[in-house]
């Protein structure tokens, strides 16, 4: 377990007529965690400046952050020989292969040359990179490298691993081996992960929080969040829906014609026995991170309220 303390943290920057922008508003959080812990929210939301804050490359402007018990602004050195960090748009030195660029960071981290070949050697082989290790950068696929990447920062003795958007750009099948890779690490390491694939968030994460406007909206297992929206259930209503079946919850058209409606147990339920009566066709799922995302941080004027049963 990995002990992460947050006390009302905030960042303003400054741009060059001294004009202050607030990135993060007094956040705070108390965790105890493993595994993946995602940070979600729009562009602009302080998911990087959270992240270069909590990885001792930018200083608060209030506020306090502990990891594993050590202030990350009063004792910089000790956070960083614990944490490995891929920034977003981070990218390989174009000029040495993947080996060298490999090595070359775990000579940077102080490993003997010895170490530093014997752990690369291993990292490569773990990630089924060897075919890959001898070729630059610009003759591999954005998937190995973001992999490459990957393979960098955990062949150190890292704990506790940042990456900022690794899956960017990436298409589905490369997604989901970068995926394999980090449920493998989730085993050893603390991965802090940020992504705008709401259903990757899903699938991946131990602990999630929502960002807005530097705000934290919400945070916890994907269940504690569906739970504290109040609508943990959805369920998806096919064509020939009868008007006259009043509906509980939250109730969205969807643009091609179907309807999600929104619930907690009770209601799902008795929704769904009404709708198997009128034999009306319709799915029921937990509510989705990405339908959550909307509620939270969405355009709301989309929706239409309904409790009228
Ligand atoms: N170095 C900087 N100087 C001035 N403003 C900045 C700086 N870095 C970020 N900001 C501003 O702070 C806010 C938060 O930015 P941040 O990069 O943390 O967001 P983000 O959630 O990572 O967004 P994205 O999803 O686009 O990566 C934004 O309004 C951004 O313009
Ligand atoms: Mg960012």
């Amino acid at each position: 377990m990995v002990k992460l303390t947050v006390r009302n943290l905030s960042k303003n920057y400054k741009d060059k007529k001294g004009k202050s922008s607030s990135a993060l508003k007094r956040v705070s959080l108390d965790l105890d965690i493993n595994g993946i812990f995602t940070l979600i929210g729009r562009n602009g939301a302080g998911k990087t400046t959270f992240i270069r804050i909590v990885s001792t490359e930018l200083l608060p402007t209030t506020g306090k952050v502990y990891l594993e018990g050590v202030d990350v602004v009063k004792n910089p050195k000790d956070i960083r020989e614990r944490i490995a960090v891929i920034p977003q748009e981070a990218a390989l030195i174009p000029w040495m292969t993947a080996r060298e660029n490999i090595y070359a960071y775990l000579l940077w981290r102080g490993f003997s040359f010895k170490e530093a070949k014997t752990r690369t050697n291993a990292v490569l082989s773990r990630f089924k990179l060897e075919k890959y290790a001898d070729k630059l950068p610009r003759k591999l696929s954005g998937g190995t490298k973001r992999k490459v990447l990957v393979a960098l920062v955990i062949s150190s003795d890292a704990k506790i691993i940042f990456l900022d958007e690794p899956t960017t750009g990436l298409d589905p099948i490369s997604r989901r081996e970068l995926w394999e890779v980090l449920n493998e690490l989730k085993k050893e390491h603390l991965i802090i992960l940020t992504t705008h694939y709401l259903e990757e968030a899903e699938e991946l994460s131990d602990y999630i929080i929502i960002l807005n406007k530097g705000k934290l909206v919400k945070g916890g297992t994907i269940n504690d969040i569906r739970n504290a929206i109040g609508y943990p259930y959805a369920i998806k209503i096919f064509g020939g829906f009868n008007k006259k079946i009043r509906l509980k919850g939250k109730v969205v058209k969807k643009n091609d014609g179907t309807f999600q409606v929104f619930s907690d147990e009770k209601s799902a339920n008795n929704l769904a026995k009404k709708l198997i009566k009128t034999k009306i066709k319709f799915s029921i799922n937990p509510t989705s991170l990405e339908d959550i995302f909307y509620m939270l941080v969405g355009d709301i004027n989309k929706e239409e309220e309904n409790e009228n049963e």
